[in-house]
């Protein structure tokens, strides 16, 4: 699609000592009167990705500690997790891929029995069955050198190794390459990321950094996410960086980095964190109050070709094919669709790109003067593959130009429909109501709905799930 076609290309301490009710494990409830315990799901229900996420459980904290040697490329990390159950657990999985080594796995503080099975299931069985309602804490030791994933459809993802150091991207599947995590978009969490590397690599995270301490010839970086946060969004980048700090007009921390071996241009780091900043503060004039502590952006060679939405501070691979304004319109626009807003299932992400690309539409009439009208009837017209159903395209076809281009164009053609204060309107109360959740393309159609006072069934059905071109 010609210019739009830009994409293929802390410390917690968990304070709460979260002993959590025990009890013993009964086999039959009716017979003791005493409550049944019975394994958690292997899956959160995704019908793309059956086996990402799990059931039984919700966690609320992720607090990883990671050690990375940069001549072996291998990490050693101990990741605590602080869940609160759902159902009284038996026993209960994690998603950890790939061939780490687990020397140690306690739950509570003893230690817990566990099998890895199939490509992605680490199943733990507590001495004791888990509560429900109680809260818990599953404390992992692994290493090894991570391997990331290369999906024939979905590109790279999870720990990618880089000239200099790591950079990790999660979106979808990648997370449980370097770390045991509910790799379901809809169990989201805060996090604490401490990651010791050798002096002299930088290292840059989602959220607010903590205090940097140096020992024996290594340096360990702390980042504090206090807002809920999907696995997918989560991001680890290490290596050489120019860092940019300054502070947005609401007073937000404002981090940006350049990979140095491509920080070329004098001054480049400067203009990346002032436009980033303008851009957050101009996307809140429309969206509403930016969801997140802090921003940025990490400009680095990665080589996925793609750049990411990565919470408070998204990563834009040098290789995609043109980093721009509007790319950063797009992933910067994403903190509120996507992020803070997150769909429960993989099939609904045109409510992340339809969005994102829909910012990048804006941004182009706002800084270049090309009305958002154009941008739509130049797509509508070069548009190839209308084949497609934008709310359920396929686990191998999320990211396809359809999701992006048709999901930003409903909603130009919504826009003409329902009238521009309307529109407005939902850009702004949509993200608002549902703040750091996580919807459906039933809840957003329902929610429309409500808020124009009119039936948009056959308009959405036109436009969201029947293939062909829709008439203008
Ligand atoms: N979701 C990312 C964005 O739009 C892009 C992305 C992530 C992507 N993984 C991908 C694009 C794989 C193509 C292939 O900002
Ligand atoms: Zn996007």
């Amino acid at each position: 699609m010609g210019r739009f076609n830009r994409r293929r290309g802390y410390l917690l301490t968990i304070c709460a000592l979260a002993l959590g009710l025990t009890a013993p494990m009964t086999a039959n409830a009716a017979a003791g009167g005493a409550p049944l315990f019975t394994p958690g799901a292997p899956g959160a229900g995704d019908p793309y990705f059956p086996d990402m996420g799990n059931g039984g459980y919700d966690v609320r904290h992720y607090d990883i500690k990671l050690a990375f040697d940069a001549r072996t490329k291998a990490i050693s990390a101990t990741t605590t997790i602080l869940a609160g159950t759902t159902q009284n657990l038996s026993r209960f999985d994690l998603d950890f891929q790939g061939p780490l080594k687990i020397s140690k796995l306690t739950v509570n503080g003893r230690a817990a029995s566990f099998v890895r099975s199939g490509a992605q299931e680490l199943v733990i069985t507590p001495r004791h069955g888990l509560r429900r309602g109680s809260t818990f804490l599953v404390s992992v030791t692994y290493a090894g050198v991570p391997q990331k994933i290369d999906d024939p459809a979905l590109g790279i993802s999870g720990w990618v190794a880089t000239k200099d150091g790591a950079v990790a991207l999660n979106q979808p599947i990648g997370a449980a390459t370097y770390y045991p995590v509910n790799d379901t978009t809809d169990d989201k969490a805060t996090y604490t990321q401490t990651v010791t590397v050798p002096t002299g690599l930088t290292v840059l995270a989602n959220g607010e950094p903590g205090p940097t301490t140096k020992h024996n010839g290594r340096t360990t970086f702390r980042w504090r996410m206090n807002q809920p946060m999907a696995s997918e969004l989560a991001m680890i980048a290490i290596g050489k960086y120019n860092v940019t700090r300054s502070v947005t007009a609401d007073g937000r921390p404002n981090i940006t980095a350049i990979g140095q071996s491509i920080d070329t241009k004098a001054g480049q780091g400067k203009v990346f964190n002032q436009t980033t900043a303008q851009i957050v503060q101009w996307e809140s004039s429309m969206y509403g109050r930016y969801p997140f502590g802090s921003t940025g952006g990490i400009l680095a060679d990665v080589g996925v070709h793609y750049a990411l939405e990565t919470q408070s501070r998204p990563v834009y691979d040098q290789r995609t094919s043109k980093v721009s304004g509007d790319l950063l319109a797009h992933e910067l626009g994403h903190q509120w669709f996507g992020d803070s807003l997150t769909p429960v299932h993989w099939s609904d992400i045109w409510l992340n790109e339809g969005f994102a690309t829909y910012s990048e539409w804006l941004y182009q009439e706002k800084f270049n003067g090309v009305p958002v009208q154009k941008s739509f009837a130049e797509t509508y017209a070069d548009e190839k593959d209308w084949s497609g159903k934008v709310a359920d395209p396929g686990r191998d076809h999320i990211f396809d130009d359809l999701v992006y281009n048709r999901g930003a164009m409903t909603l130009q053609a919504l826009r003409l429909k329902i009238g521009d204060r309307a529109f407005f309107r939902v850009l702004e109360q949509w993200p608002a109501t549902y703040r750091y959740g996580n919807v459906s393309t039933r809840t957003f159609i329902r929610f429309v709905e409500r808020l124009t006072h009119r039936d948009l069934g056959t308009f959405f059905q036109t436009w969201l799930y029947q293939p062909g071109k829709p008439r203008v």
